[in-house]
């Protein structure tokens, strides 16, 4: 399958979309498990919640987000692979308040539905800037006046000053619009497209970030 963003790596083969919790804990040596926990635990997800889940590849996320809801709550995921949907569907399979709908976020559309939270994961730093300004705008349409977009990514440091041990795997695994993702004033650029009220959470050595952003 091509690429819709050639130098992208958000856009995963189907054998990685299979395997992509494996890999990801067997690359983290064992320590995303304890990572993503904490950092949704940072969101404080009330239980009537209703959080939409960008990209939500396998449902690993969407599924620890669940422990925090009742009834009343509900999540949607939305992703471009029809691999990583099916595994969604089947982790997700023990919850009735939740959905996994195909749909592309770098591209304007309207689901209809207002969320609370409109949450994203190591997605958004993997295309073109004014690809990201559509997915902000999309994050922006889907919240209720006052909802939240939060975003956990690599937080904003300079390449060239990150030492060389984490640099060399970051510049070998990572695609080029990480590059220019860490290195943006993302407050700045959430506030343009009417956001505020910021929240930050840091984690691994300040590399990673749980960023919250108040539709206002
Ligand atoms: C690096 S994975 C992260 C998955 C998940 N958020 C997580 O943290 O485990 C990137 C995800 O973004 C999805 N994706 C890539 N491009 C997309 C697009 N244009 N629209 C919707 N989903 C996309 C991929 O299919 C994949 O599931």
């Amino acid at each position: 399958m091509e690429k819709i963003y050639t130098d992208s790596k958000v856009e995963l083969t189907p054998f990685i979309s299979k395997h992509y919790d494996s890999i990801l804990n067997i690359a983290s040596f064992g320590l995303y498990k304890k990572f993503i926990h904490s950092a949704i635990a940072d969101m404080t997800i009330q239980a009537d919640n209703h959080i939409l889940d960008f990209g939500c590849g396998t449902g690993r996320n969407s599924c620890i987000m669940h422990q925090y809801l009742s009834d009343k709550g509900f999540i949607t995921g939305i992703d471009l692979s029809p691999v990583m949907l099916n595994q969604f569907k089947d982790n997700c399979a023990p919850h009735n308040n939740t959905e996994a709908i195909q749909q592309r976020i770098d591209i304007d559309f309207d689901l209809e539905k207002r969320y609370d939270i409109v949450f994203t994961s190591f997605v958004i730093h993997g295309f073109p800037h004014n690809i990201r300004e559509q997915i902000i705008k999309n994050a922006y349409r889907h919240l209720k006046q006052g909802g939240q977009f939060m975003i956990l990514d690599f937080a904003e440091f300079s390449l060239k000053e990150m030492p060389f041990f984490y640099r060399i795997p970051f510049k070998i695994i990572e695609c080029k619009y990480a590059f220019d993702f860490i290195e943006r004033d993302w407050k700045a650029i959430l506030t343009d497209y009417g956001f505020g009220n910021f929240e930050e959470k840091l984690y691994f050595k300040n590399y990673a970030r749980l960023l919250k952003a108040t539709k206002i």
